[in-house]
């Protein structure tokens, strides 16, 4: 098992990293100071796959155990389902010291961590992330959150877990459509923090997609120690974490311009190699650099081509962003692989040329 260690003076906290893990949580828990009786918010896919044999190591161990689900889908990250899993709580007599073990995707990480940060005003919380993205992105960082409307991640709270439980075994059972979001956050962190992590994905990308667990368990480590350290200096998000966002200026345009068809990972590809195409044109990022990126993404499986919108559509959408950041936009773009720099300079026709002329540049 690896330890990434997540440094926030009082509100630190552990990632533990390995195969097997979920059936020594019971014993983790214990060590970290956790009795009696725990609640694991869970949806019926993953309770099938893992929440019963985990159901069933925390029994063994003495717990009290009670598994509440919720439906599949982003829209159960919602007040409601909030609103429902507080009932339950109370039925359960949750108490201050009762912990809540999120088992899930990002879904079930958000929406069970936005329950634990508000219920009694807090309960510890659990991260048990069984996605890819889970592992790598949302279980780290305290970031919890429901949806308000059309208004993603709107309602929430900063609140870190107190351990987080990164099986690596339980991500061989992932379709390959999620498998391939978590893998755009991956190629993400390498880019952002680590030119020699980026090197090993080059080199090992054909076994994360046959999903070795040594490898899966190299790219899971080292992806949340580059979290990791972003998050431990800058919390709550007042600058720095902000370079976790590469990619995601113009993919998050491309996904609402798509109205979602084009998936979070897929749009976030484009957006890396759009991206680090202006960067390319402002003369920062090298050429040969800008092609091993386009070559990593084709080889992931994650697209390389824009997919059929219209440009002026994805620009009005990061237009709109603008206005909603007061007039500037902050790109966060590649200087070289393995380190990014922020910027609000660029202009929305070099974004333009950036989006048509990505064949051209490669
Ligand atoms: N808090 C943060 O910092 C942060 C960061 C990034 C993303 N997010 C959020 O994460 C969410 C996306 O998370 P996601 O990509 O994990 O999606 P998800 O939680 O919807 O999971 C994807 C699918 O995989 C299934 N699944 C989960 N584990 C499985 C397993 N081991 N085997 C088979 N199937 C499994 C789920 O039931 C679901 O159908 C979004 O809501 C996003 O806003 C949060
Ligand atoms: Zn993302």
């Amino acid at each position: 098992m690896r330890k990434v260690k997540v440094r926030l003076g009082t509100n630190s906290y552990d990632i533990h990293i390995g195969s097997g893990l979920l059936t020594q949580t019971g014993h983790q828990l214990k060590e970290n100071g956790f009795v009696n009786k725990l609640v694991i918010i869970t949806n019926p896919t993953v309770k099938g796959l893992y929440g019963d044999a985990l159901k069933q190591n925390l029994i063994t161990e003495g717990f009290k155990v009670t598994i509440l689900q919720v439906p599949e889908g982003e829209e159960q990250k919602s007040l409601d389902a909030a609103g429902s899993l507080y009932g339950e709580l109370t039925d359960f007599y949750a108490e201050r010291i009762t912990p809540i073990l999120a088992l899930g995707g990002g879904v079930i990480g958000d929406l069970a961590g936005f329950v634990a940060a508000t219920y009694l005003r807090g309960v510890p919380l659990i991260q048990i992330p069984t996605t890819l993205l889970a592992q790598v992105d949302s279980s780290i960082g305290g970031k919890v959150a429901v949806n308000h409307g059309q208004l993603k991640n709107k309602i929430g709270a900063f609140y870190q877990p107190r351990l987080v439980i990164s099986d690596i075994s339980t991500l061989t059972t992932l379709p390959t459509k999620v498998l391939i979001d978590g893998l755009a956050e991956v190629i993400k962190s390498a880019v952002i923090g680590d030119k020699d992590f980026f090197a090993f994905l080059e080199k090992n990308l054909n076994k994360v997609k046959s999903l070795n667990v040594e490898v899966l368990e190299e790219v899971v480590s080292q992806s949340a120690k580059i979290k990791a350290e972003i998050v431990e200096k800058d919390e709550t998000d007042l600058g720095l974490r902000s370079i976790l966002n590469y990619g995601h200026t113009v993919g998050h345009a491309i996904e609402s311009t798509s109205n979602f068809k084009v998936q979070h990972g897929e749009a976030v590809a484009i957006g890396m190699l759009a991206e680090a195409s202006i960067s390319n044109k402002l003369g920062i990022l090298n050429k040969d650099e800008l092609i091993r990126l386009k070559s990593v993404i084709k080889r992931a499986e994650l697209p390389t081509q824009m997919p059929n919108l219209e440009v002026e559509n994805i620009i009005q959408a990061i237009e709109h962003d603008k206005k909603v950041l007061r007039g500037k936009i902050r790109f966060v773009l590649p200087q070289s692989i393995g380190s990014v720099f922020i910027t609000d300079e660029v202009s929305l026709s070099l974004v333009e040329e950036a989006l048509i002329g990505e064949d051209e540049a490669t």
